[in-house]
């Protein structure tokens, strides 16, 4: 039995809502392989949720449900979703266009292949408030400037009009970060985003995005297969194998009273976790 979640007797519905989902692909011979079984997942208003587990275990594919961004051979074969009271299962790709970006934004793991070479950063970072609220160019452009300064990069007024090639791997991805931020979405769905770089740097970006949870109360969705990054951001977490939700708990049950067999061999195979977490000030 997992604790009680203190959320869950609040009067506001979760940010995110999964219930039951499961996904499978259609093979050319058999029957269709399911990738993603009867996952459930909460995420409450301001909370950070990760989910952890082995590559191949299907935390991608669960996110990507979410963002109605599967791949084409993939499906949903059951389940629901819902962003608030609303429910993401009748809604029209249209309508799923203007919820991305708008109220959930993706940070995906390599922000370099994500960023276009060929347009400058600021364009880049403005770009959603082009796209969804109706700015001119230049509007746009001032915004990303302060949308740079508040992930912390220095000198945004000339960074702005810079190319990704000019940026560094921690760099590009505070800018998908700071784009992500554009619209003020209600949740934050990060996908690895701090796999690709070194570990000095991923630190930073994790306290950014602590920070940002703080300052602009938005939920965010952790994914990784790094029991370590689990332990320096998340309150509650989802340990998933197979694409099956194995166990859920908060951050410190997981940590100190792990139930599941795969969670305890997780931590096992996790030795530079020595402190315990929530422990820090
Ligand atoms: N386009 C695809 N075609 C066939 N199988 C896929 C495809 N994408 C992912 N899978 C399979 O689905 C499973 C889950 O993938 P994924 O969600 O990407 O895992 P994770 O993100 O946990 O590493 C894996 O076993 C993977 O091989
Ligand atoms: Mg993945």
């Amino acid at each position: 039995m997992t604790e009680p979640r203190a959320h869950a007797l609040s009067a506001k519905p979760p940010t995110l809502r999964i219930r039951d989902l499961s996904i499978e692909f259609a093979r050319r011979r058999g029957p269709d392989l399911r990738v993603v079984d009867q996952v459930s997942i909460d995420i409450w208003p301001g909370e950070i949720v990760g989910v952890i587990g082995e590559s191949g275990s299907g935390k991608t594919l669960t996110s990507l449900a979410t963002l109605k961004m599967l791949p084409k051979q993939a499906r949903i074969a059951e389940g629901t979703m819902h962003l608030g009271e609303t429910s993401l299962h009748d809604r029209t790709e249209r309508q799923m266009r203007e919820l991305r970006g708008d109220q959930i934004a993706l940070i995906p793991q390599d922000a370099m292949q994500a960023l276009n070479p060929t347009m400058r950063i600021g364009r880049q970072v403005g770009e959603p408030l082009e796209l969804h609220s109706g700015y001119g160019q230049a509007q746009a452009m001032d915004s990303a400037q302060k949308l740079l300064k508040s992930v912390h990069i220095r000198e945004p007024e000339t960074r702005v009009r810079e190319y990704p090639h000019q940026f560094s791997g921690g760099m590009q991805q505070r800018a998908m970060i700071a784009m992500g931020l554009a619209l003020n979405p209600q949740l934050i769905i990060a996908d690895e985003p701090t796999t690709a770089l070194d570990v000095t740097v991923q630190a930073q970006i994790l306290k950014l995005l602590r920070e940002i949870r703080d300052r602009e109360g938005a939920s965010i969705l952790f994914i990784t297969h790094d029991l370590g990054v689990v332990a320096e951001i998340c309150d509650w977490v989802y340990v998933m194998r197979h694409g099956r939700i194995v166990e859920e708990g908060a951050l410190r049950k997981i940590f100190m009273a792990p139930q599941a067999e795969y969670t305890r061999q997780l931590l096992e195979a996790t030795p530079s976790i020595h402190t315990v977490p929530g422990t820090r000030s």
